[in-house]
């Protein structure tokens, strides 16, 4: 077995000039990336990827470029969410071309270039520590993302992960935090906004999710989580954006139908 000390001179294995390499190919790309937005919550299933999709439909409905990254992994969801399953993405000289939802939102995800969407057997790897960054990094480095005004980055649950990625990007613009009006849930989002000021990650808001369910019958909305008011929560540590309500199916019915409500959740709280 090779020891570190074989690994010197010509038999060098030349890992750290891949990671330079790979890096310097990053930033080139990040130059023409006006500004880029995490989602991130330290709690799962709140829906961080769900905001992220309504964010990108949100942005691009302004006129806005808008590209996402899933940096979720080892947990894609985001190009389900956006329906951009079909469309995958090409190896060009320039990297490899994002796929493309309906909208015109440029997405990349490690699914696509494991041909997940075609055969999905169960059968995929998973990264885990410096792994899952090296993969990230290559995500962002790899792909021809163009000149985009937003690219918006879903995050998985872990917030060591949000510090990697900023720490790959060099320059992270903010953050947008998710969470729902659970007692836990309200623990959680506080800590990490502790955790992302100690960051020195800008939070640009806070989305609380799956606030209330619409009575079918008598249209009247009952909260899902009793009690807990997050806006209170919040309360100066960054500015609450706006709730969204609970749609039952939201993913066979149309996610365009929580966008609107996003819009006007937000523009009313800003
Ligand atoms: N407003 C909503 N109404 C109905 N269902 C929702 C809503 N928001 C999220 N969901 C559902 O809740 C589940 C979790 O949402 P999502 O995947 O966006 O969470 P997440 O925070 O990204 O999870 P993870 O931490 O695993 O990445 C999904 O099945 C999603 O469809
Ligand atoms: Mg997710």
């Amino acid at each position: 077995m090779k020891k570190y000390s074989d690994l010197q001179g010509n038999d060098a294995s030349k890992i750290s000039e891949q990671v330079a390499e790979k890096a310097s190919a990053l930033a080139c790309r990040m130059e023409n990336i006006s500004r880029k937005i995490a989602i991130v919550s330290g709690k799962g299933g709140v829906g961080k990827s769900v905001v992220t999709a309504l964010f990108a439909k949100y942005l691009v409905s302004t006129g806005a470029t808008v590209g996402v990254l899933d940096a979720d992994i080892n947990g894609s969801s985001i190009s389900n969410l956006l329906g951009a399953t079909q469309n995958a993405v090409q190896k060009t000289d320039n990297g490899y071309k994002p796929a493309a939802d309906k909208n015109g939102i440029f997405v990349m995800s490690v699914d696509y270039l494991l041909d997940v969407h075609k055969s999905f057997t169960g059968n995929t790897p998973t990264w885990l520590g410096a792994m899952e960054t090296n993969v990230v990094r290559e995500l962002l480095a790899d792909t021809d993302w163009g000149s985009l005004d937003y690219l918006l980055i879903d995050t998985p649950p872990i917030l060591s992960r949000v510090g990697d990625i900023k720490d790959l990007l060099t320059e992270l613009d903010g953050a947008v935090v998710v969470t729902t009006a659970s007692k836990v849930s309200i623990k959680i989002m506080l800590k990490t906004l502790r955790k992302l000021a100690e960051m020195k990650v800008n939070v640009l808001g806070v989305i609380e999710n799956m606030k209330e369910l619409k009575c079918e019958h008598c249209g009247h909305k009952n909260d899902l989580f009793i009690g807990e008011n997050v806006g209170k929560a919040v309360g100066y540590l960054a500015p609450y954006l706006g709730a969204l309500p609970f749609v039952p199916n939201l993913e066979k019915v149309a996610i365009d139908e929580l966008r609107d409500v996003f819009i006007s959740a937000v523009d009313k709280n800003n």
